[in-house]
């Protein structure tokens, strides 16, 4: 009796240790739907039919396995942006970098963990513009039993914005690689896959009930291809409490400006006059280039609004409201509190100027002769046909070269009137730094072709965005001005039209990880590289070994 007795208590003992830590179970089937959307209907690449995707829920600490079933005609990978795969690289999901695709029939198990993130992130396909319709939200919630560190909402709603073409998006790809020219603009933009009405065609938009009195929190997403976009609610007040699942110091907005990749947490309290208020989104563009113009509008509607009553509109923000998109961005920091404090890298063990361009090279089969390429330091990236990770992790030589250059070749006047020759050099290079390293990069804008924003994501990483400008980078002055206190910590980071942006982090995860700019047509066009973070000596410092589903090409 009395052993049972102990063997009973032990189990109780046991089990608060035990409930600790979950493992979360996905299934996600990639199958095929037909949608209509702006009046006309196309079959598109959906995770369990689903468009939005579904949503990936989790705690942190928690362990995720999610079973990816490839039941189209198209290679697959999914990719949880903005989660750091600690150790687990092989479930980062970048086609070519970390995996090669699950092909037609074949399914692959991802399983990684969530380690110190809290928040919003995204998961999208990883693979040719597949993302323009495979994608949804990730929420990660804190530990069981820690506060958020701000009031909790009363409830909790997730905005996945994103990009709508007529056409489908794999054939606009496919036009732009034969053409060597750029790839059509989208048709409309969509709040949770809605366009909403539009002046062709009127179709519900998305809709958020709301009870007067409440606060909510609202998980944006920006899940669109090519476009950063401006969001507003009519009326109302946003307050910004995290991006990139990385907690912020609160502030009050009436816009929140939000690139590709990038996940902006904000509670609005709905104390407003009972009513209709629209939620719109419209593009960002302070350069020459064509943009999709459209501005999408859903409701923010309360409880008890008579339906004949009027919505009430915001002032859109001009599409190149450059100081809209700077005020919001440069009102943004870390929390760096006691229980989340920044830990901004102070000293540097690598210096990296990475010039941002789009050029020209010669194409023979193209409409032009020529097509755009766009280059990280003059460097068009070429996508292995093997994995660069597996490459790395069994010393294959040949996939690439380590020798990504830290500095452009020959300095000009990055964001002065372009030089003449803008072909670009072709090339895997890689560039590699030791376990534990710390790592400073800035990202300069050029002028070649055309000065432009470009949200530019680190895989594996959060990164603190110490300092930014415009112009060219002044290493001697510009230094002096760096947030190393509390700069806001991200995954994802807009480096501003003809500026500089420079991100810090520490090279404690070790693997390949993927840099480049999150509009897909740069990133099609070469716009990307990758570090090697060698293995560190410590026993939790090494890339765990590959699993055995892991996909072959
Ligand atoms: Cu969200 Cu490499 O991407």
């Amino acid at each position: 009796m009395d052993r049972q007795f102990g063997a009973l208590i032990l189990v109780i003992v046991m089990l608060p240790v035990a409930v600790e830590c979950f493992t979360r179970h996905y299934k996600f089937s990639v199958v095929m739907k037909n949608v209509t959307r702006l009046c006309s209907t196309k079959p598109i690449v959906t995770v369990n039919g689903k468009f939005p995707g579904p949503t990936l829920y989790a705690r942190e600490d928690d362990n995720v396995l999610v079973r990816v079933v490839n039941h189209v005609s198209y290679n697959v990978t999914i990719h949880w942006h903005g989660v750091r795969q600690l150790r687990t690289g092989w479930a980062d999901g970048p086609a070519y970098i970390t995996q090669c695709p699950i092909q037609p029939g074949q399914s692959y198990v991802y399983n990684f963990t969530l380690t110190d993130q809290r928040g919003t992130l995204l998961w999208h396909a990883h693979i040719t513009w597949l993302r323009s319709t495979v994608h949804g939200a990730i929420v990660i919630l804190p530990k069981r039993g820690v506060p958020y560190p701000f009031p909790k909402p009363d409830d909790e709603k997730i905005i996945i914005l994103g990009e709508w073409w007529k056409a489908d998006t794999e054939a606009v790809l496919n036009q732009s690689v034969q053409s060597g020219l750029p790839p059509n603009i989208s048709d409309a933009h969509t709040i949770n896959g809605k366009t909403g009405p539009t002046p062709n065609c009127s179709s519900p938009g998305y809709t958020l009930h709301v009870e007067r009195g409440r606060s909510y929190l609202l998980r944006i997403i920006n899940a669109a291809v090519n476009d950063e976009l401006f969001f507003k609610i009519a009326g109302h007040n946003l307050t910004i409490v995290e991006t990139d699942a990385s907690y912020t110091k609160p502030f009050s907005t009436d816009t929140i400006f939000i690139g590709p990749g990038q996940t902006t947490n904000a509670i609005i309290t709905v104390d407003k006059a009972i009513g209709k208020y629209a939620i719109a989104i419209s593009p960002f563009m302070d350069t020459v280039i064509p943009v999709d113009n459209s501005t999408t509008i859903g409701l923010l509607r309360y409880n008890g609004t008579l339906s004949s009553s009027p919505t009430f509109l915001p002032i859109i923000p001009a599409v190149n409201a450059t100081p809209t998109e700077f005020s919001f961005i440069d009102s943004l920091r870390s929390l760096n509190s006691d229980q989340y404090p920044a830990k901004v890298p102070l000293t540097v063990d690598h210096s990296l100027l990475l010039t941002i361009s789009v050029g020209v090279n010669l194409c023979p089969t193209c409409v032009n002769g020529s097509r755009l390429v766009a280059a990280f330091n003059n460097v068009t990236f070429d996508m292995p046909t093997t994995d660069l990770l597996e490459a790395h992790y069994y010393n294959v030589k040949g996939v690439y070269t380590d020798d990504f250059p830290a500095f452009p070749a020959m300095p000009f006047n990055y964001t002065g009137s372009p030089p003449t020759n803008i072909q670009t050099t072709n090339g895997t290079r890689l560039y590699r730094v030791k376990y534990n390293s710390t790592v400073q990069v800035v990202l300069q804008g050029t002028s070649i072709i055309a000065p432009e924003n470009h949200p530019t994501h680190l895989h594996g990483y959060d990164f603190y965005a110490v300092g930014k400008g415009l112009g060219n980078f002044d290493p001697e002055n510009d230094l002096k001005g760096f947030n190393l206190v509390d700069p806001v910590e991200r995954n994802t980071i807009g480096v501003p039209t003809a500026g500089w942006t420079a991100i810090r982090f520490r090279a404690d995860n070790p693997g390949v990880w993927f840099l480049h700019c999150h509009l897909e047509v740069h990133t099609t066009w070469g716009l990307k590289m990758a570090f090697i973070v060698e293995d560190g000596d410590g026993p939790d410092q090494s890339l765990l070994p590959p699993p055995p589903d892991l996909p072959s090409c």
